[in-house]
């Protein structure tokens, strides 16, 4: 087995077994509005999103995760058996080691077996040669294309790149041959206000935040190379809600994703009301995939569905347009990181 298809299973094996964090997202520091004369029937609650020209019946991505190894079809052929019966979109896992070695093609093509009509996202990192990222997104016939900035995990990988001068750079040349819309894509340390001026220089027009708080690549990779010295680097990152508030304040009129420990319904519907388009779960599914069978994954999905309309129903939100009017306080360190950082935290509080 190569070094890469070792590794894929090392992160599944660490992903199951370390617990997110140790730093916070921030979502106890956001508040939903409880409103007790919301007027609205369960029934009625529209969650469906267009998503690069496909509709979905909730904005809800199944992040990138794995493939890439032989054994990993199974993985994810269940995860596409999940996104096509609960009509959500799914990204594969990095498909570095297919573009090496097409005889692995086939565990990421499964993912486009399974659910044809759906909406998947192809996924290499942001510095692959760009005739390689246009193959991956052939591989499966993507709608999207993330580009993965793992910049941290590298620096801690023994055999992870050292040099990210070329980044922007390369960036450009990927957005500008790529026949489907570029989603850059951070794994866990966020997306900042520099980053995204940069980016927005680019014309990047989707954004998938990966704030900290959730799954750890840091964490990860240190218990992988049990020998380095960089645990400093285990408490590094922009935690999920300044980093997500961040990228809407500079991003807006773009799709923003976002991610980085959404675990819970009540935390999915804070993102989407603080104004992400969809959000991307990444480690709670594997960990199903790991527990359950695909019956179960599906009903445990649709389940949480139906308390995040539960949720929008109790805010009187029936659609995700009225959602993004509905008020949201932030409070604690969020606030104070973004009121120091120029952000204007009292125009979600005194929405509507
Ligand atoms: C086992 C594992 C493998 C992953 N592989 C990739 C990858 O190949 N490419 C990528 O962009 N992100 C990858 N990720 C990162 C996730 O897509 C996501 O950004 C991160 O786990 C944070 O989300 P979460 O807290 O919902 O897990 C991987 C995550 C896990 C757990």
């Amino acid at each position: 087995m190569s070094i890469r298809s070792l590794r894929k299973w090392q992160h599944i094996q660490h992903a199951l077994n370390i617990p997110p964090g140790p730093k916070a997202t921030g979502f106890r520091d956001v508040h939903l509005v409880h409103h007790a004369v919301s007027c609205l029937d369960l029934n009625d609650i529209n969650t469906e999103f267009m998503f690069l020209g496909k509709n979905l019946k909730f904005p809800l991505l199944i992040n990138a995760l794995t493939g890439g190894a032989l054994g990993l079809e199974k993985i994810n052929k269940s995860l596409a058996v999940a996104a096509r019966e609960c009509g959500i979109a799914l990204a594969v896992g990095s498909q570095s080691a297919a573009l090496d070695d097409p005889s692995l093609s086939s565990t990421f093509q499964i993912v486009r077996e399974v659910n044809p009509k759906g909406v998947i996202l192809a996924n290499v990192s942001a510095l692959v040669n760009p005739k390689l990222a246009l193959q991956a997104v052939e591989m499966i016939a993507a709608d999207g294309l993330q580009l993965h900035l793992n910049l941290t995990q590298e620096l801690i990988m023994a055999e992870g790149d050292r040099n990210f001068g070329r980044l922007l750079e390369n960036i450009k040349l990927i957005k500008e041959i790529s026949p489907v819309p570029v989603i850059i894509k951070e794994v866990g340390f966020g997306l900042s206000l520099e980053a995204v001026n940069k980016l927005m220089n680019l014309g990047i027009n989707f954004y998938d935040i990966g704030g900290a708080g959730g799954t750890n690549f840091a964490a990860i990779e240190i218990a992988r190379n049990n020998n380095v010295n960089n645990k400093d680097l285990l408490n590094w990152g922009i935690p999920t809600v300044i980093s997500l508030i961040e990228t809407l304040d500079r991003a807006s009129n773009t799709t923003i994703c976002a991610s980085g420990g959404i675990y819970s319904p009540e935390d999915i519907v804070k993102s989407l009301a603080l104004g992400a388009n969809l959000v991307g779960i990444a480690t709670p599914f594997l960990q199903l995939v790991n527990s359950q069978n695909e019956e179960n994954i599906i009903n445990h999905t649709e389940n949480l569905i139906k308390m995040c309309k539960e949720i929008m129903l109790l805010v009187g939100a029936q659609n995700l347009n009225n959602l993004q009017e509905k008020p949201v306080v932030i409070t604690g360190f969020p606030r104070e990181w973004l009121e120091v950082r120029g952000i204007d935290v009292q125009k979600y509080a005194l929405r509507g």
